[in-house]
């Protein structure tokens, strides 16, 4: 259920080969936007999930080192009759050298998802899910690759995609994501739905609650999300609602029924307190008219229940939790100069020095170079 902003990216994604950023707060559909495209067009999804401390060898390629055993295993024979008649032992090392290309050819290839969507046979989605979380050494890796759609294994050679995939990227924005990945993408901030539209999505996932009951429900979990909680319910925890009152079979909302289920819309202590507190005057008929928004409103109005505009009443404990985390991770002098697309004084002054491990200059890829071992 895409609002037309959404739609537009999608349309321009297909029509311009560019990947698709989207950020937002978790269960807005970030995801489920991936596996609608693959759906949609029929496309096979391939999904890298990022996490910290993911290098290349996860996402983008790895030599199968257990079937290389296996085959100088079985070879051993083979092995000792070319090395059989050497001198010495560098004559040995030399000859045994000289066949690294059986070894390190695409039969010992063990793809990941980055690799296999430039070689698939079929035009494929790439879902890169929750970016935000790999270190800064695999964005750059992914910047090669969808700037240039090929990716250069330095012992085989560079492969470029047949079919341009479709690329979606997502982040929770637990930290900033450079200039230059948000450069070579079309990039969306997802939202909260109007209600007219989360109402839309409610009904697509056939619930069994009634419509009248949905449309009150959609109303108090908009009021919720103003309420500055912690983690405001996302559209994934208003379809659970539904889906929770339909099975206790409520005709009407009802104070003791939200209550009793409030543990599937808040999911931190003094969240819950927050919101129980709030469920009286949420249910009350004349806020739902007043101030929830309601189903004439149109997907122009989308996002308006933001929580950054919401009024916050919640302890200075709380608020710092989130926030500590991401400070901690988000370090001025972090990035070189420029990284965030904006000069400042700080810019100026040189960044910490990055160990980068050795493997990584050897394993890096770009189509310049096109290195390929001598056989
Ligand atoms: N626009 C939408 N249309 C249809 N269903 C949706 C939509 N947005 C969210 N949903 C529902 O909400 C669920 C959660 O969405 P999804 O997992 O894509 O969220 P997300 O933004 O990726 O969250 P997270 O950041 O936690 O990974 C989906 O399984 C889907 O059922
Ligand atoms: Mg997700």
């Amino acid at each position: 259920m895409a609002d037309s902003r959404l739609a537009t990216t999608v349309f321009l994604l297909s029509r311009l080969d560019k990947p698709v950023l989207l950020e937002g707060p978790a269960g807005v559909g970030k995801t489920e936007l991936a596996k609608s495209l693959a759906l949609a067009t029929g496309r096979k999804l391939l999904r890298l999930q990022c996490y910290e401390g993911q290098d290349e060898t996860k996402a983008l390629y790895d030599w199968d080192y257990g079937k290389q055993m296996l085959y100088t295993q079985i070879l051993r024979e083979k092995i000792g009759q070319v090395v059989a008649d050497a001198a010495d032992l560098e004559e040995a090392v030399t000859r045994i050298s000289a066949q690294d290309s059986v070894f390190f050819s695409e039969r010992f290839l063990a793809e990941r998802p980055l690799l296999e969507a430039i070689r698939s046979e079929q035009p494929v989605v790439l879902l890169i899910d929750e970016v935000d979380r790999a270190d800064e050494a695999l964005e750059a890796v992914l910047l090669e690759m969808l700037a240039e759609q090929q990716v250069s294994i330095p012992e085989i050679g560079t492969f470029t995609a047949k079919h341009a995939p479709y690329v979606v990227l997502t982040s929770n924005n637990t930290r900033d994501l450079s200039a230059a990945l948000k450069r070579r993408c079309l990039h969306l901030f997802l939202d909260y739905p109007s209600a007219h539209r989360e109402m839309a999505i409610i009904r697509s996932k056939d619930t069994g609650l009634p419509e009248t009951v949905s449309r009150h429900l959609v109303e108090v979990v908009r009021g919720l999300r103003e309420l500055g909680l912690r983690k405001p319910p996302s559209i994934s925890e208003a379809i659970d609602w539904a889906r929770t009152l339909a099975v206790l079979g409520s005709p009407e909302l009802t104070e003791r029924q939200l209550s009793d289920t409030i543990s599937v819309v808040a999911k931190y202590d003094k969240d819950v307190d927050r919101a129980l507190r709030a469920l009286p005057k949420l249910l009350d008929p004349s806020f739902a008219a007043g101030g929830g928004g309601g189903e004439a409103e149109t997907d122009d109005d989308a996002g308006k229940s933001r929580t950054s505009s919401a009024v916050h009443d919640e302890d200075p404990d709380e608020q710092e939790s989130g926030q500590a985390v991401r400070a901690a991770r988000d370090q001025p002098g972090r990035h070189g100069r420029g990284y965030y697309g904006e000069k400042t004084p700080a810019d100026d002054r040189p960044g910490p020095v990055r160990q980068v491990s050795s493997s990584q200059g050897e394993r890096s890829f770009t189509a310049k170079l096109g290195r390929k071992r001598p056989v």
